[in-house]
């Protein structure tokens, strides 16, 4: 341990603390920019400078030394800091207005903490990128704080984006859409200001429904509905679900679905295709195949290995192909009509539905995806209090959910959910405690061994593209020693996916995924097979999984990338 002087506080911390970790703990924030929580790039903003022992030094990168004397706000300090804000400043555009940033940037916030009122300006306009239906790039924009190449690169091990010649682009300055990005947008959740932003449709929806001839459906993913509260000013998980119903209804959907409906399908049909596989001896491990920034990722890094997938559609795009078949049919609505909006957590989300092979309804599917983000500004823009509103209930047929449905929004969450009903099926006992806490958690790759009747299965859960990578060269080598294999692209599961609220750190993450643990323990219901809805599906339509009409409504094929 260390002690050190902070603004005349002696504070004592371990070694390896910089100097912005013992200014916080002797009670002194000191403004920072391209410094964060979870990341290591730093000293490229110049901006948690602070006087130590006289001189001038970066508060993010100086760790602690015996003896040292820390001033954090001095004349000179904050000269310093202005003079470096001044100089990013100089060359960015001034669009606060139009920017999707606007009042949750960390620049324009910065700008307002140091009182930055006048500066010399000279603009640096560069075209847009919207080379993707997912994100947008705004290059004119970017601080070069270098988070999201750490992010890419070191997190998700994709490598779009690079730093070369002082600039933050992607590689070879090509369109994104011509890189290897998967979509995943956890780029943008990391850029301090709006330099990486989702795709925005919020016009597109507003249109839909000011058409009169128009049946606007939706269906809401399960991470969603633990994070919107916290666009709307509420605390993680606090936004009452029948509430955030009646919500939508006033923003003008017809009806209301919960995507958690086709998780739990979504575990009937893929734990039938796991155990014909392990029965008949069929390609292992299985991988799941929910997470589209995963699918992207594996068809461009592994396309030989695509066989390992899963050939079901993810719950979105299920949900999608059924609400213009089977809810059209029973509802008497004509599918042509329908205009299926699907609020997810996740910008490959709006990759994923403008796949062209997702119009197995004989319709696109799919017609809109708008993320937590943008809802969360719709939501905004209405002025919805949530708190004054009566609570309404799901639409039918498509409506009801298990808690299995539920923690498929977070890492480990398809795992456990196809457990608990995989376990039933095959031993037919009931099992004694649903909870596989063994595959829940924030880290990289989780692993667990479960016993159906003298046949042991061996699983492990890859939490973010790192760590699939890690798990996906053992399957290359035709090493893997498990059978079956759950892959989320972003970090925590979908509650952490790049359409969410930001910030989005680690503890914004691990919040998120309790508030689902703590909704899946309320439920009276929690395995998928239970749900009284999708056994009415079956009985009604499907007949049986993996059947006929599941194959053509449900299941998929992947298209190998060569770039
Ligand atoms: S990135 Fe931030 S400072 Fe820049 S225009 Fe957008 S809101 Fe304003
Ligand atoms: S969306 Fe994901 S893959 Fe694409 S550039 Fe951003 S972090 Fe990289
Ligand atoms: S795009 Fe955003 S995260 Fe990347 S370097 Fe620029 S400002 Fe930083
Ligand atoms: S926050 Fe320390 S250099 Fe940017």
């Amino acid at each position: 341990m260390i002690s050190v002087i902070v603004n005349g506080i002696n504070v004592t911390v371990p070694g390896s603390y910089t100097v912005m970790q013992a200014a916080a703990l002797a009670g002194f924030e000191i403004p920072s920019l391209c410094n964060h929580p979870d990341l290591q790039v730093q000293d490229r903003c110049k901006i948690c400078v602070v006087d130590i022992n006289g001189e001038l030094k970066t508060a993010c990168t100086e760790t602690v030394a015996p003896g040292m004397i820390v001033k954090t706000f001095t004349p000179r300090v904050l000269e310093e800091k202005r003079k470096n804000l001044k100089q990013i400043l100089r060359v960015h555009p001034q669009d606060c207005l139009q920017c999707a940033r606007n009042q949750n940037c960390e620049l324009q916030a910065l700008s307002a903490t140091l009182g930055i009122r006048s500066f010399e300006h000279k603009l640096l306009q560069l075209p847009r990128d919207t080379s993707t239906p997912s994100l947008i790039r705004d290059q004119s924009k970017c601080i070069l704080c270098g988070r999201c190449v750490e992010v890419c690169n070191d997190i998700q091990t994709v490598g779009a984006l690079e730093i070369k010649d002082g600039i933050v682009g992607t590689v070879d300055y090509r369109p994104l859409g011509e890189t290897k990005c998967v979509m995943c947008g956890q780029c943008a959740l990391a850029c301090p200001v709006g330099a990486i932003i989702e795709n925005e449709e919020i016009d597109k929806f507003l249109a839909a429904v000011a058409d009169p001839d128009t049946v606007v459906v939706t269906q809401i993913a399960p991470a969603v509905r633990v994070a919107v509260a916290e666009e709307v000013g509420m605390r993680t998980g606090s936004l009452d679900m029948l509430q955030f119903v009646a919500g939508l209804r006033q923003l003008g959907f017809d009806y209301v679905f919960h995507t958690n409906f086709t998780a739990d399908l979504t575990i009937l049909e893929e734990g039938n295709e796991l155990l014909k596989r392990l029965k008949e001896g069929g390609v292992l491990p299985m991988l799941t195949s929910c997470s589209p920034g995963w699918i992207n990722f594996i068809e461009t890094f592994y396309p030989e290995q695509l066989d390992h997938l899963s050939t079901c559609k993810s719950p979105q795009q299920m949900f999608g192909s059924l609400v213009k078949t089977y809810w059209a049919e029973k509802q008497g609505v004509d599918p042509a009509k329908i205009y299926s909006v699907s609020i997810m957590p996740c910008t490959a989300k709006k990759y994923e539905a403008a796949r062209p092979e997702m119009n197995d309804s004989g319709y696109r599917d799919v017609d809109l995806v708008l993320t937590t983000r943008e809802v969360g500004k719709l939501l905004r823009m209405c002025g919805i209090r949530f708190k004054q509103l009566e609570p309404s209930n799901f639409d039918s047929l498509m409506g009801a959910y298990t808690g299995a449905g539920v923690i498929f929004g977070a890492s480990g969450g398809v795992m456990e959910a196809a457990l608990r009903t995989v376990y039933e099926v095959v031993t037919g006992k009931a099992l004694a405690d649903v909870n596989f806490t063994m595959v829940r958690g924030i880290q990289g790759i989780k692993e667990a061994e479960v016993d159906l009747d003298g046949t042991v299965v061996k699983v492990a859960v890859a939490n973010s593209l790192g760590s699939a990578r890690q798990l996906m060269e053992q399957v290359k080598a035709g090493t893997s020693p498990y059978h079956f294999i759950e892959v989320m692209c972003c970090p925590g599961g979908c509650i952490g996916g790049g359409g969410q609220p930001i910030p989005s750190t680690v503890a914004d993450r691990t919040r998120r995924i309790n508030a689902i643990y703590e909704e899946d323990a309320r439920l009276p219901l929690r395995k998928s097979h239970d749900n009284p809805e999708v056994k009415l599906l079956y009985d009604d339509f499907l007949q049986e999984p993996l059947g006929e009409k599941s194959h053509k409504l449900l299941h998929t094929h992947y298209t190998p990338k060569n770039q």
